[in-house]
C-alpha cells in the first residue's frame, strides 16, 4: 500500500523530464530539413543491347534542396512478359560486401498483387509514382522514372527504414526470359 503512494509521485516527477526531452526531440526533427540519407551514385547498364539499351540514367542536384533521379531504359524486344528481379544490399567496410537482404521475385506476379511482399512493395513503392513500372506485365514501352525527387524516398525511408548509418548500395539484377539483361545501382549513405 505504501508503495502505490510513493510511486505515483515518483512516476510523475520521472515522467517531465521524458516528455521535454520527447518534445524537444520532436522540434529538433521537425527543424532539422537535412536529408538522412544522401544518394551518391546511380549506374544502370545494359548487359545485353539487342534487348535494352541505357537512355539515360543519372542523379541532379537541381539546388540544395532539389535532387532527383532519372532514368529510361529503352526495351528493344516487345512485349516483354517474364521478367525477374534480383536486389540486394551492400554495405561498405572494406570495400562493398552483401549485407541484410538479397532477393528475387518475379516481377510480373509481384506487380499483379503487389501485397504479396512486402520487402520488395516497400521499395516499388519508393519510385512507383514516378514510374511507368506501375502495371503488370506485359511491358510494351519503355521504362521510366522520372525525375524521382530525393526528398520523396527519403521522407519514406528515415520514417520506416531505421538502419545504421554507413555507405549502402542496392544492386538489382533484371533478369527476362531468364537472361540477365540490365544491373541498376544506387549507392548511398546514411547518416
Ligand atoms: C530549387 O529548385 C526548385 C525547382 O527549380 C525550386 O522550385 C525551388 O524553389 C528551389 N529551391 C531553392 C532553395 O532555391
Ligand atoms: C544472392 O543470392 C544468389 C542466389 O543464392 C547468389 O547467386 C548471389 O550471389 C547473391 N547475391 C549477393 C549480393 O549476395
Ligand atoms: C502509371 O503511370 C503512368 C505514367 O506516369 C500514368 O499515366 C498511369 O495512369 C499510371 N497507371 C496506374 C495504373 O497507376
Amino acid at each position: 500500500m505504501g508503495n502505490g503512494a510513493q510511486n505515483q509521485p515518483y512516476t510523475v516527477e520521472m515522467g517531465a523530464p521524458r516528455c521535454l526531452i520527447a518534445l524537444l526531440a520532436c522540434l529538433f526533427l521537425v527543424e532539422e530539413v537535412e536529408p538522412k540519407v544522401e544518394f551518391t551514385n546511380f549506374k544502370c547498364t545494359s548487359l545485353d543491347p539487342k534487348f535494352a539499351i541505357v537512355e539515360h540514367c543519372y542523379l541532379k542536384s537541381v539546388n540544395r534542396t532539389y535532387k532527383y533521379l532519372a532514368l529510361k531504359i529503352n526495351l528493344l524486344q516487345k512485349p516483354v512478359t517474364r521478367i525477374k528481379v534480383n536486389g540486394a544490399t551492400w554495405k561498405r567496410f572494406n570495400g562493398y560486401k552483401p549485407s541484410l537482404y538479397n532477393v528475387t521475385i518475379d516481377a510480373c506476379k509481384f506487380l499483379k498483387n503487389p501485397k504479396s511482399n512486402p520487402v520488395a512493395d516497400y521499395i516499388h513503392r519508393l519510385f512507383r509514382t514516378y514510374s511507368n513500372m506501375n502495371h503488370s506485365c506485359p511491358f510494351n514501352h519503355d521504362v521510366i522514372i522520372d525525375k524521382l525527387p530525393i526528398s520523396f524516398v527519403n521522407n519514406q525511408v528515415t520514417a520506416v527504414l531505421p538502419v545504421p548509418p554507413g555507405d549502402y548500395m542496392f544492386q538489382s539484377h533484371w533478369y527476362a526470359y531468364d537472361i540477365n539483361r540490365a544491373t541498376v545501382q544506387v549507392y548511398l549513405t546514411i547518416f
